[in-house]
């Protein structure tokens, strides 16, 4: 039995300037400003299949591993030098921030630099702490940062605790919040008038790789309340359960934005692809695929792209901790963002017309 360890990579940068959305790289360390770097790219342009991923530094350890409209914001012209047209919105990308590894004043300086990138709204994607301690945190998050932020869950959120019981809690915390928002309960988001968002926490569904080969036992089957106690045949039944969940979710979440937007972002935590699910520069093994991707999702995005090639998406998913980029169709990309505990940072800024 293994017990699978998190591998975490340095800074890097993620660009795109496609489906008019100007993105670019903010990845900080919040303790000491480290240099941004931009990722190899091979095969880059509008061909199918690219993907790149950051590399495993020498040194490192290897592991085997009905519509919401936005509340109101204020609109705002850039600096001409910094963008050459209005931006409506300045979105910022969170993902695995996992602040029960984060002390206190280091959780508050974290804000505070966020709060400088005068963000309209975060887009948040799971492992924010664990069962016992989520709700804390995302009332500190709020209260720290004051803008909307759209969150999914990711599993650690689930541990100690259950799934029912946590999202219970969620929703109960939501229904009284100013600014908190779980994509799994708000709709199609309308960020501005040309770009929706929709989302999901998702589950790795154990459907891509060789999950009943696989000898990997993750944390999630003994400390989540729903999976422990499963024999293998259980627990691919209950993963294939939780993924078809957010695959039916997602789905028709989509094709609703993509009717009155022509372009959607979809915040999940789980990659949808195997090309997304990357770990240290390289795709994770048919060992690790079952328990950190989830193809049902990926396969129910893919068919609604194929559907409309005049609508772009771009996929925002965490949970692997290694940073990377896949374009999965041309008008399908997917960002999966890298993590390192103790250092939450963001991932991405991106600017909507
Ligand atoms: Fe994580
Ligand atoms: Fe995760």
């Amino acid at each position: 039995m293994r017990l699978y360890t998190f591998y975490s990579t340095g800074c890097q940068r993620l660009t795109s300037n496609r489906i008019a959305i100007r993105s670019y790289g903010l990845i900080e360390s919040p303790v000491d400003a480290k240099m941004v770097r931009r990722f190899p790219r091979s095969g880059d342009g509008e061909n199918p299949g690219a993907c790149y991923g950051a590399k495993r530094p020498a040194s490192g350890r290897r592991t085997k591993a009905p519509a919401t409209r936005l509340p109101a914001v204020p609109s705002r012209s850039r600096e001409a030098s910094f963008s050459p047209y209005t931006v409506d919105l300045r979105v910022g990308w969170l993902t695995d921030i996992h602040l029960n590894f984060v002390v206190p004043h280091k959780r508050s300086r974290f804000y505070a630099q966020l709060r400088e990138q005068q963000l309209d709204a975060i887009l948040l994607g799971g492992d924010i702490g664990e069962a016992n301690s989520l709700t804390q945190f995302l009332a500190e998050i709020e209260s720290g940062l004051g803008v909307p932020i759209y969150f999914v869950l990711g599993n650690h959120d689930y541990y100690r605790g259950s799934i029912a019981g946590v999202r219970e809690a969620v929703v109960r915390q939501t229904a009284a919040s100013r600014w908190l928002r779980w994509l799994p309960t708000s709709g199609v988001v309308s960020l501005t008038d040309h770009t929706a968002l929709v989302g999901h926490d998702s589950w790795a569904d154990g459907r891509l790789g060789h999950f009943f080969r696989s000898d990997v036992m993750l944390n999630d089957y003994v400390v989540i309340a729903e999976l422990i106690g499963l024999t293998w045949a259980e627990r691919y039944a209950k993963l294939n359960e939780l993924g078809d969940q957010a695959a039916g979710y997602l789905g028709d979440r989509v094709s609703e934005a993509l009717a009155q937007r022509r372009n959607v972002f979809v915040l999940t935590h789980v990659p949808p692809f195997r090309e997304a699910c990357w770990h240290e520069g390289q795709i994770s093994n048919d060992d690790y695929l079952p328990h950190f991707a989830c193809r049902a999702v990926g396969e129910r995005l893919a068919a609604i792209m194929r559907d409309h090639p005049d609508r772009r998406m771009k996929v925002l998913c965490g949970h692997t901790h290694s940073s990377g980029f896949a374009r999965i169709l041309n008008n399908l990309e997917v960002f999966t963002g890298g993590a390192e505990y103790g250092e939450p940072r963001l991932q991405q800024v991106f600017e909507l017309e």
